[in-house]
């Protein structure tokens, strides 16, 4: 089987998550797979709680990027691979893992998949997301308080010390790399179209 993969970039709250589950529900669960560069974020089980909560999760290396590329390379052999699950309410890796099996189409998601080379080399076509800052911020302030356990003022304090500088030091810059720039992500529905028509073509082709 010939596999596409897709990397879909983008700064935090930019509707990255958006746009990937739409192509997936178009193609469908056997069509498509999905790996998230956030599943990789490094274990660190030697810091506590307090500790943790401190680290700069923006940085790309705060990522296990290695082990993303061995696994994308092993899922476009056509093997399974048993991907970590990070559990953000505790910021560190859980002990578990999920099955995430080889399909025509393998979906990359993630902040800083485009300021490593290994993973763009991997890439049959690159996606940015670009959505403006105030629409970010405040979708993420809302997520991460329904869903990720954190109050106000450290969504408020993360963004301001880590999560804007690398920004604008790693995610922005790596726009450049990006074969396609789509505003607004998911809720673009013509970018939506013609990425599902892009998708359908290749697919044709295998
Ligand atoms: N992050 C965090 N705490 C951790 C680990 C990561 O707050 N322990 C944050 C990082 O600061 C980073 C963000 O998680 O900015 C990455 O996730 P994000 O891109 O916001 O979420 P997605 O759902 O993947 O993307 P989108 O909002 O675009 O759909």
């Amino acid at each position: 089987m010939n596999t596409i993969i897709i990397g879909i970039a983008g700064g935090t709250g930019s509707g990255k998550t958006t746009l990937t589950e739409r192509l997936r529900d178009h193609f469908g669960a056997d069509e498509v797979s999905v790996i998230n560069h956030d599943s990789y974020y490094k274990r660190h089980d030697e810091l506590p709680y307090e500790e943790r909560c401190k680290l700069n999760y923006d940085h790309p290396d705060s990522f296990d990027t290695p082990l993303m590329v061995a696994h994308l390379r092993e899922l476009r052999a056509g093997h399974p691979v048993q991907v970590p699950v990070y559990d953000y309410t505790i910021h560190n890796r859980s002990n578990e893992t999920v099955l995430v099996k080889p399909a025509p189409v393998i979906i990359v998601e993630g902040i800083l998949i485009f300021d490593s080379p290994e993973l763009c080399d991997l890439m049959d076509m690159k996606v940015f997301v670009d959505t403006d800052a105030d629409v970010r911020i405040l979708r993420r302030i809302v997520r991460d308080v329904k869903e990720r356990g954190r109050t106000l003022d450290s969504v408020v304090t993360q963004y301001l010390t880590t999560v804007k500088p690398m920004h604008e030091q790693f995610v922005e810059p790596s726009k450049r790399k990006a074969d396609l720039i789509v505003p607004e992500g998911g809720h673009n529905l013509v970018a939506l179209e013609l990425l599902i028509k892009w998708v359908a073509d290749h697919l044709k082709e295998q």
